[in-house]
């Protein structure tokens, strides 16, 4: 695990909102859920979809394409559901996500 590897800044998603990234050849998908930042997958297991533009409920959010519903608050030893969650902390301005070796 690759801990805290800077994929944005706090200023780049504003509550409720998210974003896509790719980062050491991972597409992630980081949102920012009440000043609280997670970060998974940016692929549902469904069928593809980005996840970055999932309708969000809470922690809980609804897969643009189809609506198959993941909850982020689940954290890395979340349920299997196809969706990693990756570790995020925040340090100053930047936000670092925890990333497999
Ligand atoms: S692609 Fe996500 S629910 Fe179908």
């Amino acid at each position: 695990m690759k801990n805290g590897v800077a994929v944005a800044k706090v200023s780049d998603i504003p509550p409720g909102k998210s974003i896509g990234v790719t980062c050491h050849e991972e597409e992630i998908a980081v949102f920012n859920l009440d000043g609280i930042f997670y970060a998974c997958t940016n692929r549902c297991p469904h069928a593809g979809a980005p996840l970055e533009n999932s309708m969000i409920a809470g922690t809980v959010i609804s897969c643009p394409w189809h609506g198959w519903r993941f909850d982020l608050a689940a954290g890395p030893e979340a349920p299997k559901d196809g969706v990693i969650r990756f570790p995020v902390t925040v340090s100053g301005e930047d936000i670092l996500v925890g990333l497999p070796d």
